[in-house]
């Protein structure tokens, strides 16, 4: 009887020690069971509540989640040293990123030498379409002059932002990718739009099967049911056949002397490639593009959209930067990227609305490749890494008084803009920062300056605006549905 006893304590012991208690090593947080890991019993949003573990337990920590440890950082001071550093420069093997490939291709979620390839490949293919440069401001000019159309069919009405802006944003990705661009009535292309509109929402439940992978043994009827996967491979494979057919299209008009756009001059890297390990596929590149427009789309549109909201809301912002405009650019002129040293509030508007509205608020997960030691802790093999960018944007440290919207932050006493890096991070930082950084910069810079230049934006009569995030999107911070009032500019 004793030894059963012992046996009983010994094997509890054991279980405790294996399963149950943290191993030694480990930042401070929330451990919780194992396959679930720590489940809250609180109604508070999940931003909220790591805003109380950053109190609790300061700039790093860890929360398991499910099967995922996952690690916090809340300085920018963190996440700089940690995101240059290869071993947390990969993306988790969720089917998030990897889209169900056995392995991960494109760029976005891509790793090794795959992603090394592919990431040189995209920047020099966004800069050689003039990502940054003089050459592709006409052609967002175009898209510009298409919103400043549609802002005019909706003067003196209250409406919501108009469906234009997603538009023209589509359609810049659309002309560096492919070499074209759709009318905004397009039937075609509203379908694409609306394609990523539920390949975005239905994303969120195939990412709670990569944190909790053990349902996945439920039966494929019920588990399509609760986490929609019918619908992500519906649109998965609508998006192929479409990029398919594009790259098709290409291939059979290709001019090798003379390559139009990020297609062709893939085409022409598969011809001579010769890296074994590096897939070189129509695949691989339909992932490629869908990236782009999964990474550049939504994000770039949400920002302008916040920025009209936020100088709805801060109509002696909008006044300011109305005047800015209209003194450098008196001829009414769009500008181009030589203006933009003559718009300093222009440029600091732009940074604050990106401040404020913080559209990825935890970053894009990164994963360890090996036990690592950070900050003084064992980040074991397999941790997920979190930036947490949006309690950064709003930290003291960085920021006075951070919860106000103050473009002249970004000021100099002599009015001239300062970019300022210390606790920034928008678009990310270190290895995997953002690529199409200077792509959304010189679009949200001439597409703001187009809208105010001929119109001013207010909250509908009797209410106001609101700035802040859609709740009902968990993972990103998107705009909120609502009217907005637009007045044509004499
Ligand atoms: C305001 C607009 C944008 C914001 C706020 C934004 C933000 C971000 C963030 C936070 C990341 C993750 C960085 C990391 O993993 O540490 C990222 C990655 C990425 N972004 Fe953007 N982005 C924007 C626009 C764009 C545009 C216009 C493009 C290109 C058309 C683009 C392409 C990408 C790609 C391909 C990645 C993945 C990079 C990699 O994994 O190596 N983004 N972006």
């Amino acid at each position: 009887m004793i030894t059963e006893v012992i046996l009983g304590i010994l094997l509890v012991i054991l279980l405790w020690k294996a399963c149950l208690k943290k191993p030694a090593g480990l930042p401070p947080g929330r451990w919780g069971l194992p396959l679930v890991g720590y489940i809250p019993l609180t109604s508070k949003s999940m931003e909220d509540q790591l805003l109380d573990l950053n109190k609790e337990h300061g700039d790093i920590y860890i929360w398991r989640m499910g099967t995922q440890v996952m690690v916090f950082l809340h300085s920018y001071e963190m996440c700089k040293e940690a995101f240059a550093r290869q071993e947390f420069t990969h993306r988790p093997d969720w089917s998030f990123f990897t889209l169900n490939e056995k392995v991960a291709l494109g760029v976005g979620g891509s790793n090794g030498s795959q992603w090394h390839t592919n990431r040189r490949f995209t920047l020099r293919q966004l800069k050689d379409q003039g990502m940054g440069k003089s050459i592709l401001v006409s052609g967002i000019h175009e898209q510009a002059e298409m919103l400043i159309g549609k802002l005019r069919e909706q003067a003196g009405k209250c409406e919501a932002v108009p469906y234009a802006v997603r538009v023209a944003v589509v359609n810049v990705i659309w002309h560096m990718v492919a070499g074209m661009t759709y009318g905004v009535d397009d039937p075609k292309l509203k379908e694409f739009v609306e394609l990523m509109d539920e390949f975005n929402e239905y994303s969120f439940y195939n990412a709670i099967l990569d944190v909790f992978p053990w349902l996945k043994i439920i039966p494929d009827f019920i588990k399509n049911r609760l986490f929609f996967l019918d619908k992500i491979n519906n649109a998965d494979t609508k998006f192929m056949n479409y990029f398919y057919e594009v790259i098709e299209e290409h291939r059979t008009s290709l001019d090798p002397d003379n390559p139009r756009d990020l297609i062709d001059g893939y085409l022409l890297e598969m011809e001579g490639a010769d890296q074994e390990e590096v897939v070189r596929s129509k695949k691989d590149l339909a992932i490629l593009i869908l990236d782009l427009f999964f990474a550049g789309s939504e994000t770039t549109s949400s920002t302008l959209t916040f920025a009209m909201y936020y100088l709805a809301a801060f109509p002696e912002a909008q006044r300011k930067l109305q005047e800015e405009i209209d003194r450098v650019l008196p001829g009414g002129d769009l500008p181009t990227l030589e203006d933009r040293a003559r718009l300093p509030y222009l440029e600091a508007v732009i940074h604050e609305v990106l401040r404020m509205s913080s559209l990825v608020p935890g970053g894009v997960q990164h994963c360890a490749t090996r036990d690592t030691q950070f900050a003084g802790y064992t980040i074991p093999k397999g941790s997920i890494i979190n930036s947490a960018a949006a309690s950064i944007h709003f930290d003291p440290r960085y920021w006075d008084q951070p919860e106000k919207f103050l473009p002249e932050r970004w000021l100099s006493e002599d009015g001239k803009f300062c970019t300022k890096r210390e606790g920034f991070l928008p678009f990310g930082v270190g290895k995997r920062v953002c690529l199409g950084e200077s792509l959304a910069r010189m679009e949200i810079f001439i597409f703001i300056a187009a809208v105010f230049r001929n119109f001013t934006i207010s909250s509908p009569p009797g209410s106001l605006v609101d700035v802040t995030p859609n709740p009902d999107q968990p993972m990103f911070h998107i705009p909120r549905k609502q009217d907005i009032y637009v007045t044509e500019r004499k």
